[in-house]
């Protein structure tokens, strides 16, 4: 019987591990926002030669933590191997915490995308507004001329998220919590289930051997 158990118990443990990768591609970054300017993060950048394609600020009201849009792709040439840049204005970011800004794209969309997070040149007073970069390019083959002279832009969400405590995605706090209370109620329920069949078993062979 303890075999049984096991299976279940290895079954969920699966199921944890893969749960995550099932929503769709994503790629990430995860940053620190700089306490003061002059600590500013390495990659800086002129921001007022940008024009972003939409921001995203966890302290507006509403906060606005997902950009859903259409991003620019192209293939990859030697003077562009990274494709199109698209930038993202962060703001109001809280000085110190710990972010992650997540693309999430459809499988059916086949891209590649480079993410990298630039203070501004700028930005004065505490630089609380960061700008991310996400670099497109398409990765697939068609026999289509049309698609392969000009890929067709990729629908992607863009997703800011805070670390909590400087672990945990606050966006993933509730899928995990649910994850967890449904393998709990699974296990509880697999346990006493065979429990129950095993019990059904041992009968049966007592009314056999009697
Ligand atoms: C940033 O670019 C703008 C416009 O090209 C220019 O006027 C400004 O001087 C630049 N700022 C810095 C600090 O280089
Ligand atoms: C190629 O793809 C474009 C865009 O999806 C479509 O409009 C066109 O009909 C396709 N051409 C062929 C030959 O399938």
């Amino acid at each position: 019987m303890m075999v049984g158990l096991d299976a279940f118990f290895f079954f969920f443990v699966w199921l944890l591990f893969w749960t995550p990768s099932a929503f769709a591609n994503t790629e990430k970054v995860i940053f620190s926002v700089p306490d003061t300017p002059s600590s500013a993060l390495e990659n800086v950048i002129n921001g007022s030669n940008l024009d972003p394609i939409g921001q995203l600020s966890p302290a507006g009201s509403p906060e606005k933590l997902l950009l859903r849009i259409e991003l620019p792709r192209e293939f990859p040439t030697e003077s562009a191997p990274r494709g199109v840049d698209s930038w993202v204005l962060l703001k109001d970011l809280k000085p110190g915490a710990r972010y992650e800004a997540r693309v999430c794209w459809a499988a059916t969309t086949p891209s590649d995308f480079w993410l990298s997070v630039h203070s501004s040149l700028d930005s004065s007073g505490p630089s609380s507004d960061l700008y991310l970069k996400i670099s497109a390019i398409a990765s697939y083959y068609t026999i289509n001329a049309t698609l392969m002279e000009n890929p067709e832009p990729v629908l992607v969400d863009i997703i800011l998220d805070e670390f909590l405590l400087g672990v945990l995605p606050r966006s993933l706090l509730n899928v995990g919590l649910f994850i967890v209370v449904v393998a709990g109620v699974a296990w509880y329920a697999g346990f006493h289930l065979i429990h129950w069949l095993d019990g059904i078993t041992r009968t049966g062979l007592k009314d056999k051997v009697a």
